[in-house]
């Protein structure tokens, strides 16, 4: 596949068309900020997050701020999301932070994997967003573009290993970030799950699904 030429294309795409407004994707968003918003979007919608993500970390900016209350307190904000086991993961990662990490959250996929709720996705994420590191997470929109552009057969699957793959291959160096985001604002907007918009799409021309 030509990964050069579609890279440059979702790139363009993203300069003009992404939701940069995301509080957790501004530039001055600590890593902290980045490992809550990534767990709070685990299978959780943009929309329902935005709300919530901005109001707890004004409350609690840092792991010492979540440690520092009950757990009744993060509870209750974060309440509206659902997914209550996340006041457990909120609170224990903090605590581990703090006490392995010197109050900052790791750069190493192995710590980020041993804090509480994080799995592949998640370090990944908060390797490229939170460090600027050359990383690549798969999830369901993810998946389902580069599996059309490329004409996978694994689809719409994140967990396949194939896509993990061609997301690494054609990832690009120093841009891990905003590929990434790239990737998963187009697959909501653009080259969404049913009726795909091929007609308005700036890759139609080299991707392997559209008519
Ligand atoms: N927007 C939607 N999902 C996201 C994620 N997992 N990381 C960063 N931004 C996102």
């Amino acid at each position: 596949p030509n990964c050069d030429a579609f890279v440059d294309k979702l790139l363009t795409w993203y300069d003009d068309n992404g939701r940069h407004h995301l509080p957790w994707r501004k530039n001055d968003a600590s890593p902290f900020e980045v490992l809550v918003a990534e767990l709070m979007l685990q299978q959780t919608s943009v929309e329902q997050v935005q709300e919530v993500f901005e109001e707890f970390v004004e409350k609690f900016p840092n792991p010492d701020s979540v440690v520092a209350v009950s757990e009744e307190e993060i509870s209750e904000e974060i309440e509206p999301l659902g997914l209550q086991k996340r006041t457990k993961y909120f609170r224990k990662a903090s605590h581990r932070i703090i006490e392995q990490h010197g109050g900052h959250v790791p750069d190493e996929r192995s710590e980020l994997l041993d804090l509480h709720g994080a799995g592949e996705y998640t370090a990944a994420s908060v390797l490229a967003h939170a460090h600027g590191k050359d990383a690549v997470a798969v999830d369901t929109n993810v998946a389902r573009v580069l599996s059309r552009v490329f004409g996978l057969d694994a689809a719409d699957d994140p967990n396949a290993a194939e896509n993990w793959d061609l997301a690494e291959r054609s990832s690009p160096t120093g841009r891990c970030s905003d590929y990434l985001h790239a990737l998963i604002d187009f697959g909501s907007t653009v080259c969404t799950a049913s009726n795909p918009k091929c007609s308005d799409c700036p890759v139609a021309d080299l991707c392997d699904y559209a008519e």
